[in-house]
């Protein structure tokens, strides 16, 4: 099936227990938001494939920018860059939104997610998903 390039996106507001010990959204934090704001764009991609789900492989080039402060969201907008054989590559984009200021480009990084396979015994193994992006 072919697909379109499409802006996949997902917001969160930082809350206190998402800080670090300088008052800052922990990096850790940042990138668990990110694997789900990637996994949404694997998941529309894989509609209407073999495949049950996608599993992240690497996470490359992430790179923090700027600072996000509790009480700003932040806006994570995921596009599909390429498809492989069972590899789907995502390049993400998190954006602090604060309440007076312009939107900063906080965190960008380079996922890549696997499509696989559940069998009945609970384990799951790498599948082919047959999508194409439509350049
Ligand atoms: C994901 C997994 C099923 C892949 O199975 P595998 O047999 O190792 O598969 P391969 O090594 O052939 O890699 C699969 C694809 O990923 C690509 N890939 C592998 N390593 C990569 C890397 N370091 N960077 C980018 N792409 C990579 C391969 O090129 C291949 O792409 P293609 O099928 O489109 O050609 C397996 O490695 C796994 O279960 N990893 C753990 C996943 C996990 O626990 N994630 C965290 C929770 S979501």
């Amino acid at each position: 099936m072919k697909h379109k390039a499409e802006t996949v996106r997902y917001s969160q507001l930082v809350m206190p227990q998402d800080a670090n010990v300088v008052g800052t959204l922990f990096g850790g934090q940042m990138i668990s938001w990110m694997d789900i704001a990637v996994s949404k764009a694997a998941h529309r991609i894989l509609k209407n494939s073999p495949a049950d789900a996608a599993v992240t492989r690497a996470i490359d080039a992430t790179e923090f920018k700027e600072p996000v402060y509790v009480g700003e969201w932040v806006n994570f907008e995921a596009i599909v860059t390429n498809l492989g054989r069972s590899s789907i590559k995502v390049n993400i984009k998190a954006f602090a939104e604060g309440r007076h200021d312009e939107r900063r480009l906080a965190c960008v990084s380079e996922f890549t997610m696997v499509a696989v396979k559940q069998h009945d015994d609970g384990t799951y193994t790498k599948c082919l998903h047959g999508q194409i992006l439509d350049s």
